[in-house]
This record gives C-alpha cells, sequence and structure tokens, in this order.
C-alpha cells in the first residue's frame, strides 16, 4: 500500500510518490507530452438532453398550467352561459369537460412541465448541486477543449480551490465535495496504475489561508470539503501540509548543512511564504512544527495578475476608455465583472440577459460604441475564461520575451491586442507591493531571519517576480535553484512516504 502527494493546486494539480530514495511522478493528463500536471480545471457537461428538473420547479410549472386552464375553463363557461343555441352550448360544454380533464391529469401536466421547462432551460440554470449529480465530468486538456468547443453544454469550473474558503451553503459544500472528490478520485485510479499497488493515503498541500476574508473559518470550511472529498475518492488517511512547507521539505533532502531558509510560493491563487529551519539530518522526522518559525498566505497568486492584465491591455479595446453622452466613462465595473471567473454569482450576473442589455443601452448612449461591442459578444457568447486565460498565455509568453501580440480571434476575426514587458510590469505593480507586505510579514513573525532564499510555485518563473522579489530584496542571501511546478508536491511526497514509514494515521 502506497502513501502519495497531492499538490490539488489552483492552476494546476500534481501527483508524486516518494519511496525513500526517488520521486516518482504520477502522469495525469494523456492528453499533455512529457508533463507531470493536469489543469486543475473541470468540465462538467451533458451530451445529450439536461437532466430533469427538480419537483419543486416541475410543481411551479404545473401550478402555473393549471392557472392557464382554470382561466380558459372559465372563458368556456361563460361561452356556455352566452351561447344562442343548443348546438353551440354543447360544443362549450364539450371543451368544459376537456379542460377539467387536463386540468385533474396530474401525471401529463408534469410531462408537459418537464418538456416547457428543458425547452427554455440552459446549463447555466443548473445548479451546482444538480450538474455535478447528473453531469459528465471531463478534467484537464480534456475537460478544456470540450468547453471551447461546445461552451453550451456544460460548466467550466474554472478552479474549484478557489472556491473552498468562500461563504458556501451546505447544498454548495456538497456539490464540491462531490466535484473534487471525483477528481481525487481519478488521480488515486492513475497512481495506482502507474505505481502497481493500492494508494490509501495522501497527504494533500494547502495554502495558509484558503479565502481573503474569512480567516479560520475559510480554512475550516476548505479542508473539510476536501476532506470529506478525499473519503469520497477512497482515501482512507489523509493530512495536509502548508504547500510552502512542503518545498522546503523537498530542498533539504538536498543541502548539506543546517540552515534557516525563507520559502516564497507563488502559485496560480495565492502566495505562500513560509520561514523554516532546515536540517539535513532531520529529514526523517515526521513531526516538524518546532522548526517552522512563521508562515503568512494571501489569496494572491497568478489569476490575480491575469484579471489585472485583462483589465491594463485588453479592457482598453472592449471600450473601457469611451465616454458615454452625458460625458462620463463606461462603467468600470463591466470589466471587472467581466474578468469575475473565480466569484460564480458575480459571473453569473455579467451573463444575465438583463446584463448584457444594460450594455446595449449603454452602447446606445457612447459616441462611437464600436469596441464596446466586443464586450458585448464576450457578454453574450460567455467568454470570460477564453479572455482571462488569453492574459494568462500572454504573462507567460512575456517571461521570455519582450513584446507579443495576442490573438483574440474568438471575439472578432483579426482582434489582436500588441503587449509588451512594461505594460505587463505597469499591470503587476500593485500585486507585486502585495506580494511584498506578505513577506514582510512572515519575517516579522519570525524569530530568525532567513539565510536562504527559495522562490517556488509558477509565477516564479516571470523575471519580473524574481527581479522584485531577489534583486531588489534579498541580493544578498544565496538563491536555492529549484524546480518551480513539482518542489512542493515532491515535498508533499516526502511527508507521506514518511508517514506510510511510520505508520501513523493523522
Ligand atoms: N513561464 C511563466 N511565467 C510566468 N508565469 C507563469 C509561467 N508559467 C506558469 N506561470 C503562472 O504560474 C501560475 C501557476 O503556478 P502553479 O502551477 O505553481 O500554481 P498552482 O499550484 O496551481 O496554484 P496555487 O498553489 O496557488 O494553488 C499561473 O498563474 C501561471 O500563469
Ligand atoms: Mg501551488
Amino acid at each position: 500500500m502506497a502513501a502519495i502527494g497531492i499538490d490539488y493546486g489552483t492552476s494546476n494539480s500534481e501527483v508524486v510518490f516518494f519511496n525513500g530514495e526517488g520521486h516518482q511522478h504520477i502522469k495525469l493528463d494523456p492528453h499533455v507530452e512529457n508533463s507531470n500536471k493536469i489543469r486543475s480545471s473541470i468540465f462538467i457537461y451533458y451530451e445529450d438532453d439536461l437532466p430533469t428538473p427538480p419537483a419543486s420547479m416541475v410543481e411551479a410549472k404545473v401550478s402555473q398550467i393549471q392557472r392557464s386552464i382554470s382561466e380558459q375553463l372559465d372563458k368556456a363557461k361563460q361561452g356556455y352561459y352566452d351561447a344562442q343555441d343548443p348546438k353551440e352550448q354543447e360544443v362549450f360544454s364539450q371543451r368544459i369537460d376537456s379542460l377539467r380533464g387536463q386540468f385533474h391529469d396530474k401525471p401529463a401536466l408534469q410531462r408537459r412541465a418537464i418538456q416547457l421547462l428543458l425547452k427554455d432551460m440552459t446549463v447555466q440554470e443548473l445548479s451546482l448541486q444538480q450538474l455535478v449529480e447528473s453531469g459528465k465530468f471531463a478534467f484537464g486538456e480534456e475537460g478544456f477543449r470540450r468547453f471551447l468547443k461546445t461552451p453550451e453544454k456544460g460548466r467550466l469550473i474554472y478552479s474549484p480551490k478557489n472556491f473552498l474558503g468562500a461563504s458556501l451553503e451546505e447544498s454548495q459544500q456538497q456539490a464540491f465535495v462531490g466535484m473534487i472528490g471525483k477528481q481525487l478520485s481519478y488521480f488515486k485510479q492513475c497512481a495506482e496504475q502507474q505505481l502497481g499497488q493500492r494508494v490509501t493515503t495522501a497527504v494533500i498541500g494547502r495554502p495558509v489561508r484558503f479565502h481573503g476574508t474569512r480567516g479560520e473559518e475559510g480554512n475550516h470550511q476548505a479542508i473539510n470539503i476536501m476532506r470529506q472529498a478525499a473519503a469520497l475518492a477512497g482515501f482512507d488517511d489523509v493530512s495536509f501540509l502548508e504547500e510552502p512547507i512542503a518545498a522546503a521539505y523537498k530542498i533539504e533532502q538536498t543541502l548539506e548543512q543546517q540552515t534557516t531558509a525563507l520559502v516564497v510560493d507563488i502559485g496560480g491563487g495565492t502566495t505562500d511564504i513560509g520561514c523554516i529551519n532546515l536540517d539535513p539530518l532531520k529529514v526523517q522526522e515526521l513531526e516538524r512544527r518546532i522548526d517552522v518559525l512563521s508562515v503568512s498566505g494571501k489569496r494572491l497568486g497568478g489569476m490575480e495578475c491575469d484579471k489585472n492584465l485583462v483589465i491594463k491591455a485588453i479592457a482598453p479595446h472592449l471600450g473601457q476608455n469611451l465616454t458615454m453622452q452625458n460625458g462620463l466613462p463606461v462603467p468600470p465595473t463591466y470589466f471587472s465583472d467581466m474578468c469575475a471567473v473565480d466569484d460564480i454569482p458575480k459571473l453569473t450576473r455579467f451573463f444575465t440577459p438583463e446584463y448584457g442589455l444594460d450594455i446595449a443601452q449603454t452602447m446606445s448612449i457612447t459616441k462611437n460604441p464600436k469596441t464596446l461591442e466586443r464586450l458585448l459578444i464576450i457578454q453574450e457568447e460567455k467568454l470570460s475564461a477564453r479572455v482571462v486565460n488569453s492574459a494568462r498565455m500572454a504573462k507567460e509568453l512575456l517571461s521570455s520575451k519582450e513584446s507579443i501580440t495576442l490573438p483574440l480571434h474568438y471575439i472578432e476575426p483579426d482582434f489582436d491586442v500588441a503587449i509588451d514587458i512594461d505594460l505587463l510590469h505597469r499591470s503587476m505593480r500593485s500585486w507585486l507591493s502585495k506580494v511584498i507586505s506578505l513577506i514582510d510579514e512572515c519575517l516579522e513573525g519570525s524569530s530568525k531571519m532567513p539565510e536562504v532564499l527559495m522562490i517556488t510555485g509558477g509565477m516564479s518563473l516571470s523575471p519580473i517576480v524574481r527581479k522584485a522579489i531577489y534583486a531588489e530584496l534579498f541580493a544578498e542571501l544565496p538563491l536555492l535553484e529549484n524546480d518551480a511546478f513539482n518542489s512542493v508536491c515532491e515535498g508533499l511526497a516526502i511527508q507521506a512516504s514518511k508517514l506510510s514509514s511510520v505508520g501513523v494515521k493523522s
């Protein structure tokens, strides 16, 4: 029986097994060659018909149909009383009988109600719980490709982890348990096939803080959902480890002497920082709380940068700088609402027909509204996730190029946006200063100053990030080179292997 590390990330997830000597990365996405990671997004979809609407909706529709039959009955009765001759009276009498029959035929009424509801219903109207209960699941690239090809057939949950600490009703929490349970079960299955043994234990990475404002309450909820999801997936034992601490365990294996490390993990959803005493003599020890000097973390990851880049670089081409006839600017909230891929209520509101009408009305009172039409297309065709994804691609490309041309042809043919590194830098300024405040918070909480620095997570590949943190803050500290994507999960796998070797149930 094996124990694995699972880095359940906001953007990407990974599974690694450590056998005491080396790491084995589990291949999770058959559509991506030579890659250990898988996109964390899930596409829940329907190949054919949508599921039967819930009983309460059907009953409400039945009552509506019955009200309409009642009105027709009243008219038919009136016709009967006003009839000029017995023949005409007979026609109304038959009509009254037929309507009474329809009024009381419950099964037929229900069938008709379901038909009517399905005719008007789209996937977007289904609750998350209904989707999870009755939809099909597609993970990783397959899911994202399906979403791009047939967005109307399902719903893309861009990043389930992002919602775990948010204020969720019980039914929504259960929907996330079901959804993540399926994902973890798929990971477990891949691991069991590739390792050739049962996998019963997992150490799952966790951010220091799951949510921006809900503190321990948000953390508690998120861990609860993950724990239930792991149980649903069939894991017997699961424990959680802060992501930067896991990354530190990985790097500890390469050290020759004791040191104090500042680990900065900047991922897609959160930035997590830890200051920790590392010691090559302690690599086998399971309980290291005493060595963790301080941690800090915030919901402040790459997705925030992507959204900021949309606002700075793309929104100006979607009508952001236009003024209306009254001299006021087009509402700036249009653009923040458009980007709200991690805020289901906000995004759902953005996709409503009323919101589209609002944009169309603004267009009618805006001088030269041509560019605003692009925003309307994004709204009508529900392209928010694609726009944020395009900004992510632009940001990543600008890690190795000075300038790029970003094609946005899914919005309008030949619509390209030029973005250079300066513009990206400007869009990242306030984000960077928040990351630096978080580093200060961690240092203030630590009884010892770091002797080495480690920057990890996908965002550590950005030269802008490296310059701001390393060159400008800690140039005098040695930098521990590491793998931006794998360090956290390899550390989690090390912890999992320690757990399984001592047989501790945590
Ligand atoms: N070459 C690159 N340059 C800049 N950013 C990059 C690069 N490659 C990936 N990223 C960014 O890194 C982020 C993903 O990092 P990572 O895979 O570490 O996140 P995660 O583990 O899924 O998220 P989290 O740890 O916050 O839950 C994304 O925002 C992605 O755009
Ligand atoms: Mg991560």
